[in-house]
C-alpha cells in the first residue's frame, strides 16, 4: 500500500517508514518540520534505499494537504503529526488544542473528499489517566485523572475518529495507545533528537552518559513501587514500528484500539542501571522531588495486540539501551543542522 504518514519526520514516523518498505509498502511523509528535520529524512532514504516521497506543510493547512493526497494518492494512513511536549502543553495549552485537534480535522476532512478510509492514529498510555488496575487492558476507564492538555488532546482525538466512524461505517480506524517509546534504529543513523533539555527519561540519561549533562535527577523515591521510583512501560521504538505495520494488515471496518507495550514495567534506577550497563559508562543521579503530574506506575498487557495482529515487542530495556547510546555516541548533538 502507499501510506502516508503525517508528522513522519519524526522520532517515532522515521523509524515506521524504515518497517514499511521491507514489507512492500510505500511511505509519503507530510511535516512540517516543527520538531524535526529534513535530515532525518535523508537518513531515513539511505537506510531503505529509496527515495521517499517528502512534503514539507503544516497539516492544518487543509488545501496544500488535498494537493498533496490528489499527487501522490495515499491509500492509508498513519497519523502521527502533533505536539507532545507535556510541560509545554500546560503553559500553552491553547497551541496544543489548536495544533494536534485542528490538524486531525484537518486531515479527517482531506481524506473524507478523497475516499481514503483507513487510519491508524497514534494515542497515548496517557488517555488512561490515573489507571485503576494494573496491568492496563484497552477496556480500562478512560479520560479520570488526566493531568495536562496534551494528554486531553490524545483522549478528544480518540473520541472525534469514534464519532467520524458511527458515522460513516466505511472507516477503518485503529488507534494505538503507545507506552513509553525508546531506542533507535540498530544503523545508528535515526533516533530521538529532542531540542533543548529532553522532558523524558531515556534521552536525559544518554545526554549523561554522553557528558552533555552531568546528573540525572529521578523525580521521587518515594512512590508505592518496589524500589520507590516510577516504573513504566518503555517499547523499543522498532517494535513500536512493527506494531503499526502489524495493526496496517489487520484494518477491519469501525474502531479497534490497542496497547502497544511490552508488559514489563521498569523503574528509573533500573533503567539508569541498564544505560550504565549498556554504554560503559557511569550514570550520576540525584534523587529529587516528584514531578507533578506523573504517575507512580504505569504498564499494560500487550495481550488484545497480540491475540488480533499477531504481534509482540521482541526487545529489551537492555537492546533499546544499546541503541540509544550507539545513536547518542555517534550523532553527539542529534541530526546535523546543514
Ligand atoms: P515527534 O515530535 O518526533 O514527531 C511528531 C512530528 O509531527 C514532528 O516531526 C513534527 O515536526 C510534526 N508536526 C507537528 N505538528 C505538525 C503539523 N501541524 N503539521 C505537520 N507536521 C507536524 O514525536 P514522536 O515522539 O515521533 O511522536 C509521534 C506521535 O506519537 C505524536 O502524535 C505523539 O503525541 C505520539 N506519542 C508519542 C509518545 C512518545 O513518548 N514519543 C508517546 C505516545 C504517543
Ligand atoms: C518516565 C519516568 C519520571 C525524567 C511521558 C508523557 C506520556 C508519553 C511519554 C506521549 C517517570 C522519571 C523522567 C527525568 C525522572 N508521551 N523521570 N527524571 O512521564 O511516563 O510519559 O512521555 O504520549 O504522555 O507523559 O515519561 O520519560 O518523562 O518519565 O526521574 O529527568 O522517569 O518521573 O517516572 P512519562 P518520562
Amino acid at each position: 500500500m502507499r501510506i502516508l504518514l503525517t508528522g513522519g519526520a519524526g522520532y517515532i514516523g522515521s523509524h515506521i517508514v524504515t518497517a514499511l518498505y521491507p514489507r512492500g509498502h510505500e511511505a509519503i511523509i507530510v511535516d512540517d518540520l516543527s520538531n524535526s528535520c529534513r535530515a532525518a529524512v535523508d537518513r531515513v532514504e539511505s537506510i531503505v534505499q529509496q527515495p521517499v516521497h517528502f512534503h514539507q506543510t503544516d497539516i492544518r493547512d487543509t488545501d496544500t494537504l488535498r494537493e498533496i493526497f490528489a499527487i501522490e494518492r495515499p491509500q492509508a494512513v498513519i497519523h502521527l503529526a502533533g505536539l507532545k511536549a507535556v510541560g509545554e502543553s500546560v503553559a500553552q495549552p491553547l497551541r496544543y488544542y489548536d495544533t494536534n485537534i485542528n490538524a486531525t480535522l484537518s486531515l479527517l476532512q482531506v481524506m473524507t473528499e478523497a475516499n481514503v478510509r483507513k487510519l491508524i492514529f497514534s494515542s497515548s498510555a496517557t488517555v488512561y489517566g490515573e489507571p485503576e488496575t494494573l496491568p492496563l487492558t484497552e477496556d480500562c476507564q478512560v479520560g479520570v485523572g488526566i493531568s495536562n492538555p496534551y494528554g486531553w488532546t490524545k483522549f478528544m482525538i480518540e473520541q472525534i475518529l469514534r464519532d467520524t466512524a458511527a458515522a460513516e461505517p466505511a472507516w477503518e480506524i485503529t488507534l494505538l495507545r503507545y507506552f513509553n517509546p525508546v531506542g533507535a534504529h540498530a544503523s545508528g543513523l535515526i533516533g530521538e533528537d529532542p531540542a533543548g533539555i529532553p522532558n523524558n527519561l531515556m534521552p536525559f540519561v544518554a545526554q549523561v552518559a554522553a557528558g552533555r549533562r552531568d546528573h540525572v535527577s529521578v523525580f521521587g523515591d518515594d512512590y508505592d513501587t518496589p524500589d520507590g521510583t516510577g516504573v513504566r512501560d518503555y517499547i523499543h521504538v522498532i517494535d513500536l514500528a512493527s506494531g503499526h505495520v502489524a495493526a496496517l494488515d489487520r484494518l477491519v471496518p469501525g474502531v479497534s484500539t490497542y496497547n502497544l507495550g511490552t508488559g514489563q514495567g521498569t523503574s528509573v534506577l533500573e533503567l539508569i542501571h541498564a544505560f550504565s550497563e549498556a554504554s560503559g559508562k557511569p550514570i550520576p543521579y540525584h534523587i529529587t522531588s516528584r514531578r507533578p503530574g506523573d504517575l507512580a506506575a504505569s504498564y499494560c498487557t500487550p495481550a488484545k495486540a497480540s491475540r488480533d495482529l499477531g504481534w509482540t515487542a521482541t526487545k529489551t530495556i537492555l537492546d533499546a539501551c544499546r541503541d540509544s547510546w550507539h545513536w547518542q555516541s555517534t550523532n553527539p548533538d542529534g541530526y546535523p543542522t546543514t
